[in-house]
């Protein structure tokens, strides 16, 4: 019952240590060309693999990244797993992330950086953190870590999900209904959704008109949930003020993108937050020794709602 891990060495060898201790019985392999096939039952990868039929015993299919939407389900035959990474480090990551977003945001650092840019000394209102309201779109692990973080710092706190939520201190919204009444309550909107049929073009021109005027975007959920158009479009009318932005479609940005220069947007380049191997590998191991047990893995996809 082998365990294929394919992602890069550096990784790979902190996780080769860690099964070494951990889990001795269960044969570990970075290198595909020297295990056999029908031993394999655990494989670890990031992107779809194109030889997935080669490995006709496999029981689970781990991605090494909190999002599992880089896989084609229908490829994947129904009796193996998908399991997405749930591990504190991709939280803790989040947590930084989105904390750095919200303060830059409330903070008018955008406008800031402009006028810096344009040698302006000219102090803005600011508006206290207890009035400044933030919504989080989905309410999931890292959300609902995202949020725990921010509370200390006073902001009013709302989230919307799928089903509903109970989260002490937070307004929780869910379904359609919810979804509208969140968007005209959210100075600051912040996307930690997975991409799915149903999230792809979310974040577009008629969502931002929903947003009070001013209001502003933190989007680390994936590239295609965001409408490029329509953000620069809303920015431009005056109608949103700034942007943070981690995620595109396509990744990298073309040379010419107007997000590039935009002074209204901040840009980073899918770095809000990164599986930490320590940390992924024990969840791994975990997971391994759980579905053994006969037990679902943490993070197991329901294909059907697709995350
Ligand atoms: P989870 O699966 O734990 O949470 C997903 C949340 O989104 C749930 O609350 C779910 O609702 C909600 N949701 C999903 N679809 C809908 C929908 N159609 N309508 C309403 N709510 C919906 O995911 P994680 O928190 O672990 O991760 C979220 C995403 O963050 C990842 O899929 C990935 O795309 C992104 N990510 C980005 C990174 C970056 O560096 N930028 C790094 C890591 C992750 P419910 O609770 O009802 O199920
Ligand atoms: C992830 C990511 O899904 O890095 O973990 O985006």
């Amino acid at each position: 019952m082998t365990f294929l891990f394919r992602s890069d060495a550096e990784r790979g060898a902190i996780f080769a240590e860690a099964f070494a201790e951990a889990l001795p019985d269960v044969p570990f392999s970075m290198d595909e060309n020297d295990v056999a096939p029908e031993d394999v039952r655990y494989l670890l990868t990031w992107g779809m693999p194109d030889d997935l039929d080669r490995y006709r015993n496999l029981e689970v299919l781990f991605s090494i990244g909190a999002g599992v939407d880089q896989f084609n389900f229908d490829l994947v035959p129904d009796h193996v797993m998908i399991v997405r990474m749930v591990e504190d480090g991709i939280a803790r990551m989040m947590q930084e992330y989105v904390l750095l977003a919200t303060l830059a945001l409330h903070r008018n650092l955008p406008a800031y950086l402009d006028q810096q840019r344009h040698r302006l000394w000219s102090p803005l209102p600011q508006m206290q953190a207890e009035e400044r309201r933030v919504g989080v779109l989905g309410l999931g692990v890292l959300a609902q870590a995202v949020i725990e973080r921010l509370k200390p710092l006073g902001f009013s706190l709302s989230g919307w999900s799928r089903s509903a939520r109970v989260i002490d201190g937070v307004t929780c919204h869910h379904g359609a209904d919810g979804l509208d009444e969140m968007l005209r309550t959210s100075d600051i909107l912040v996307c930690l959704l997975p991409l799915t049929e149903e999230t792809r073009g979310f974040l577009n021109a008629d969502l931002f008109a929903k947003l009070p005027k001013g209001a502003a975007l933190i989007h680390a959920g994936r590239g295609p949930q965001l409408d490029h158009a329509a953000l620069t479009d809303a920015l431009d009318d005056g109608h949103l003020s700034a942007a943070m932005i981690d995620v595109t479609d396509p990744e990298p940005l073309p040379e010419a993108h107007p997000f590039w220069s935009h002074p209204r947007i901040i840009l980073t380049p899918h770095i809000a937050s990164v599986t930490q191997p320590a940390s992924a590998a024990r969840t791994v191991i975990e997971n391994i020794k759980r579905h053994r047990a006969g037990l679902d893995p943490v993070g197991l996809v329901d294909r059907r709602r697709g995350y």
